[in-house]
């Protein structure tokens, strides 16, 4: 008796010393939950008090009343040539504040910001789980306030002929997880079918073409701002676009147009997996599926490791108030070709053709994106503070955000919807 009540004061102490601790790790300033580095060790601790120190010189909160940064821009590099594009060459130089954020990659621990903290920049490093586990720990650290916040997503990417080439720049209404589908190996593929790829869409009972799928796990399509979109492609069209003799070389050998012009400026869209595939048979079955999955409107043009992971992390992120979804862009340049030229083995192609397009695309990430940086920061007054209004649904396929700006979803399946219509 006397030792359970002994036991049951024990406990309340225990539960009372648990409130005070909660209580003083979420301070609520300015409605912004505080991040307590106290949480995450000492070593941390002295390092996010440099930042804090840091921080103070940047401008946080526009009544100036926390210590938080609010960048206006926020740029997603995947590794490290292309945060180099960037980091070497942005003025001002985003190493004016250093701000070290629990949960990154081991590769790219801290996020990098102008010393006024309004241009900021941050490594996911590569394919969709780097980039999911990144961009939650980046939303999610408390140390940035990034509700104004636009997302510059620019990388790489394998192009379509079809849509552009070597060098080219594109902007992206919708992203598509390619690889989300059941696959069975072509050898075991049944006889006869008319199949050219073992993939086909997930919770299907049958083996067909193009089944729109039974099971949709959300992270399948998102729909980006389209306003936003063609701003950022205007002012992107501005920018002297990089190439390489070996590249106006190598893309003489398609016979699409768009392969074989110079790199220019381009919307259409962009496939994600973490597999990096190549050939015209995955080519066209991607494109496929990239048009049952946008209801018909999406142009599947580059391929690439990250964006749909990023993009999951900005929803629900978005539907926890942290940023805004209108206010992502997702810029890819071409590198390299997803299939062969008519004529050229596709394993060639993949693994030793001098394709030429790498370099011309890394530069052009910043030759393009920093177009965008500098309208996003020139016009932020007239334009960008209160936003591109949205022309169309965005979100994901699940209607997550609840048909934000009165546009129902154009993407989907009602009886999965998240947020009815
Ligand atoms: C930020 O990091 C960069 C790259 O590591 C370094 O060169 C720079 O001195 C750092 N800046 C500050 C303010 O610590
Ligand atoms: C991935 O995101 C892109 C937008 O960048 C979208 O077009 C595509 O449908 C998304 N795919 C998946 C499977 O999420
Ligand atoms: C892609 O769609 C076209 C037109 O519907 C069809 O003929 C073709 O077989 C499909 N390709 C694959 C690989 O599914
Ligand atoms: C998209 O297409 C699928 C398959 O045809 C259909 O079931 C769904 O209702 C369409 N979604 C919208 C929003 O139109």
């Amino acid at each position: 008796m006397g030792s359970n009540i002994r036991l049951s004061v024990l406990y309340a102490f225990v539960f009372l010393l648990t409130l005070a601790s909660v209580a003083r790790s979420f301070v609520v300033p300015n409605g912004i939950l505080k991040h307590r580095s106290d949480k995450y060790g000492a070593e941390y601790k002295a390092k996010e008090f440099h930042a804090m120190k840091q921080r103070r010189h940047a401008p946080g909160r526009s009544d100036g009343s926390s210590d938080v940064i609010k960048p206006k821009v926020m740029i997603v590099a995947m590794f490290y040539l292309e945060s180099y594009a960037f980091l070497n060459n942005y003025k001002p130089s985003l190493y004016g504040i250093n701000i070290t954020v629990p949960g990154l990659s081991p590769r790219f621990p801290q996020v990098y910001c102008t010393a006024t903290g309004e241009v900021c920049h941050v490594t996911t490093t590569e394919a969709e789980i780097n980039a999911a586990a990144s961009m939650s720990a980046l939303v999610y650290s408390r140390l940035f306030d990034l509700t104004e916040t636009y997302f510059l997503i620019g990388g790489i990417a394998g192009i379509n002929p079809n849509y552009g080439t070597t060098g080219t720049v594109t902007f992206a209404r919708f992203a598509v997880q390619l690889m989300l589908q059941y696959e069975i190996d072509t050898r075991q593929l049944p006889v006869g079918g008319g199949f050219s790829s073992g993939f086909f869409t997930q919770g299907t009972k049958e083996f067909k073409n193009d089944l729109y799928p039974a099971t949709i796990y959300g992270t399948e399509v998102f729909e980006l701002n389209e306003a936003l979109r063609k701003r950022a492609f205007l002012a992107a069209r501005g920018a002297k676009l990089s190439d390489t003799e070996e590249a106006a070389k190598y893309r003489r050998l398609y016979p699409m147009a768009a392969a074989r012009s110079p790199p220019g400026v381009t919307l259409c869209d962009t496939g994600t997996s973490d597999t990096w595939w190549s050939g015209s048979v995955l080519a066209e079955s991607f494109g496929n599926l990239t048009t049952l999955l946008t209801n018909g409107t999406g142009e599947y043009c580059t391929t690439q490791q990250e964006d749909n992971a990023s993009l999951a992390v900005l929803v629900r992120a978005a539907a926890a108030g942290l940023v805004d979804f209108a206010r992502v862009i997702v810029l890819r340049t071409g590198s390299d070709f997803d299939r062969a030229p008519p004529g050229v083995d596709e394993l060639y192609h993949l693994l030793q053709a001098p394709q030429g397009g790498f370099e011309g695309a890394l530069a052009n990430v910043y030759n393009a994106g920093v177009k965008v940086v500098d309208d996003i920061i020139d016009k932020w007054g007239e334009v960008y503070r209160v936003g591109v209004k949205p022309t169309n649904y965005i979100g994901d396929i699940l209607n997550t955000l609840g048909s934000p700006y009165g546009y129902k979803p154009d993407i989907g399946v009602a009886s999965q919807f998240v947020v009815p219509v």
